[in-house]
């Protein structure tokens, strides 16, 4: 009786789902676990005798067997917008204020306040109301599919009821959402992870990105991901509001976050914020801000995006979260410039999910401007990504028994004193040798988004560092040669130190501009090193330029060039890097071929406030056409592009009579160029 069977099949799917969404949604389950895993199992015998009627929206195919070995390039119809941030109430009367100004005179402005889900964003693409592909942000425009991850996430519903949305034309539509993971679930995670001797995650939204990023989608099946939905898009459908849209992903089906508010003016937006930030911590999973969202659609449309963020929409960040613990000892670490900073050991405090012990303290000065002794209770303060830092001494709890700190004399790590240059506030360690050093370039050099050598992390460059295999960032290349000898050292089996060859490998892959981040010049920060492999593109012609030429591109600073000629003026440093060109390391940038344009080979300068983008986002837009962008107008500046009011740049561009161009010229030659 297959016709039974199939009845019964898409019937007890029917329930699954519907329990799933009691369970996992509305966090309200009708059915013990036990029965649960009873229909559940009667599920998996009908498909095991019956594999002709296993459907890829059954519960039991959630997890997948194959491996995602790389994860492929979607692009995204809709761009995946990102917020401009903003700090404070004032800031977010200005931003009511040129919402009002982008209006119609006239207009009943409505905003909604959102909770900002500090997760990962995903877009879920539903066609005929089954899930086919789940994508990350990426840079917006072109996100990674992480779909066979995405489907183990109970929460997200494999296929949807049509019936729930008659009204609606919805059948190829996105959902955009947060993943992230509850606190509880991320320290029990964590826990179980340091009792296996696994490395921890930072944070819960580490701990999602980490996870959906695994390969195998039987590990991500057993992490607690979940998701909050907030936009619903459908090329086939206008949707009158935010709140519309809210309220039918909810119907659909999907998590919704409960804690939006519609407000009718900015005053009840701030009210609406200042009651989310109180209840923060009662929340069961982490927010750092607040989304506000002009509710109409047709409003959004006629206020539109510039550059990445819409106009119609902002984040209001939260102020960093504190915790009060006690300071037991200040050390000293050597970092990989040789400077010297003071770090705060701390009695362990958990503060927004992570457990602190150490915090840096940045300089003497410092310490001495905050009047940090040991022995004292301080107030820590982390925000977002960065190491946490000590933001005040309580000084009504400081013991009599307190200890003032005074600087070393010698460097902690080789005994060498220490110097401090006259307009630092630093002190450094000046031998090059200095194996804290050593340690702290190589570590940088190998470090993920530098030149990414998966497996070469702190503890195996200091067992290498400290058995003389490695010194300078060439013997990091050299190691290919000596496999067998590092199989040989006890911890290292074939397996890791193949792995290590391997990644080593794929290093020489890193582009120009990581390369010249990678080499450690002091101020050479990666923003700085992708604008100079873009000017120069090339190594040669960067030993050879000069300071004033250096300090000439846009937003590269004296002290940036005074450096990079100071690294390369030392014979240590060439020949390293004559030793990394002959493996192959990538000191060139080669342009792809650029077709001829208006931008391609000529030089130009930004002055004054442009209306349509950052001077930052227009210098990279000429620099992808090929063009250079420099900070001073000169005999040697081809264009200056003056935005409102431009000031002395523009006189001396008239002065030797450079070509000026109005921001709405620069945009339709940019328009002309990009055909
Ligand atoms: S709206 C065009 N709503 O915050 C608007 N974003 O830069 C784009 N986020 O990448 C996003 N909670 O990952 C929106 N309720 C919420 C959000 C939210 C968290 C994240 C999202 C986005 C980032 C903003």
């Amino acid at each position: 009786m297959p016709i039974d069977i199939h009845k019964r099949i898409e019937t007890i799917k029917e329930q699954i789902r519907e329990h799933d969404y009691k369970y996992y949604v509305l966090a309200d389950p009708s059915i013990s676990d036990q029965e649960y895993d009873f229909l559940l199992k009667e599920l998996e015998k009908l498909e095991l005798e019956n594999p002709d009627l296993i459907t890829p929206d059954s519960p039991t195919q959630r997890v997948g067997k194959d491996l995602t070995k790389d994860f492929k390039p979607v692009s995204h119809k809709v761009p995946m917008l990102s917020l401009a941030n903003t700090y404070s109430e004032e800031e977010l009367i200005d931003f009511d204020r040129r919402v009002r100004d982008g209006l119609p005179d006239g207009e009943k402005i409505e905003y909604v306040v959102e909770p900002k889900i500090d997760g990962v964003s995903v877009s879920l693409n539903y066609v005929n109301y089954y899930l086919k592909t789940a994508a990350t942000r990426g840079d917006g425009t072109t996100g990674e599919e992480i779909t066979a991850n995405v489907r183990t996430i109970k929460s997200i519903p494999l296929k949807l009821n049509k019936f729930k949305s008659l009204k609606y034309k919805l059948d190829d539509f996105e959902a955009r959402g947060e993943i992230f993971m509850k606190i509880a679930d991320f320290r029990k995670l964590n826990e179980a992870r340091e009792n296996s001797g696994e490395k921890l995650f930072a944070n819960p939204r580490n701990s999602s990105a980490g996870t959906l990023k695994l390969q195998d989608p039987k590990v991500v099946a057993r992490r607690p991901l979940n998701i909050f939905l907030y936009f619903l898009i459908s090329a086939k459908e206008e949707f009158e509001s935010q709140i519309e849209n809210l309220q039918l992903l909810k119907m659909l089906g999907f998590n919704v976050n409960p804690e939006y508010k519609l407000c009718k003016n900015i005053s009840e937006v701030l009210e609406a914020c200042r009651k989310l930030e109180e209840k923060r911590d009662s929340l069961k999973y982490e927010i750092d801000g607040a989304v506000i969202k002009v509710n109409l659609i047709r409003h959004q449309k006629i206020l539109g995006s510039i550059a990445k963020s819409p106009r119609w929409a902002v984040a209001f960040k939260f102020k960093a979260k504190q915790a009060v613990t006690k300071l037991n000892k200040i050390t000293w670490q050597v970092g990989r410039t040789g400077a010297i900073t003071p770090v705060a050991e701390l009695e362990p405090v958990l503060l927004s999910g992570s457990t602190i012990s150490r915090a840096t303290l940045h300089n003497f000065d410092e310490i001495m401007r905050k009047d940090v002794r040991e022995g004292d209770t301080v107030v820590l303060e982390k925000g977002g990504d960065v190491i946490p830092k000590i933001v005040a001494v309580v000084l009504n709890e400081r013991k009599s028994n307190s200890l003032k700190v005074k600087p070393p004399e010698n460097c902690p790590a080789c005994g060498t004193p220490l110097f401090k240059p006259e307009e630092e506030v630093a002190y450094y360690c000046e031998n090059a040798d200095c194996p804290a050093q050593i340690k702290g370039r190589l570590e940088h050099f190998a470090s993920r988004g530098v030149m990414d050598i998966e497996g070469l992390g702190e503890a195996l460059i200091d067992l290498f560092v400290e058995n003389k295999i490695l010194n300078t960032y060439a013997d990091i290349y050299d190691l290919q040669k000596r496999r067998e000898e590092l199989i040989a050292i006890e911890r290292l089996g074939v397996k890791s130190v193949d792995n290590l060859l391997a990644s080593i490998e794929e290093s020489k892959k890193q582009p120009f501009a990581k390369v010249l981040y990678a080499i450690g010049i002091r101020y050479v920060g990666a923003g700085a090193a992708k604008k100079l492999a873009d000017y120069f593109l090339s190594i040669d012609k960067l030993i050879s330029s000069d300071e004033e030429e250096i300090s000439s591109i846009h937003e590269i600073g004296p002290s940036i060039s005074r450096s990079v000629k100071k690294f390369f003026s030392e014979e240590e440093n060439l020949k390293v890097i004559q030793r990394l060109k002959k493996h192959g390391i990538n000191f060139t940038s080669l342009k792809k071929e650029i077709k001829e344009n208006f931008f391609l080979n000529k030089t130009f300068v930004l002055t004054g406030t442009l209306e349509k983008f950052s001077r930052d986002e227009a210098a990279e837009k000429i620099i992808l056409l090929g063009g250079k962008v420099t900070s001073s107008v000169s005999r040697k500046t081809d264009c200056l592009i003056a935005g409102e009011s431009a000031g002395s740049k523009l006189d001396k561009a008239m002065g030797l009579g450079v070509y000026v161009l109005t921001e709405v010229e620069f945009i339709k030659l940019l328009e002309e160029a990009s055909k």
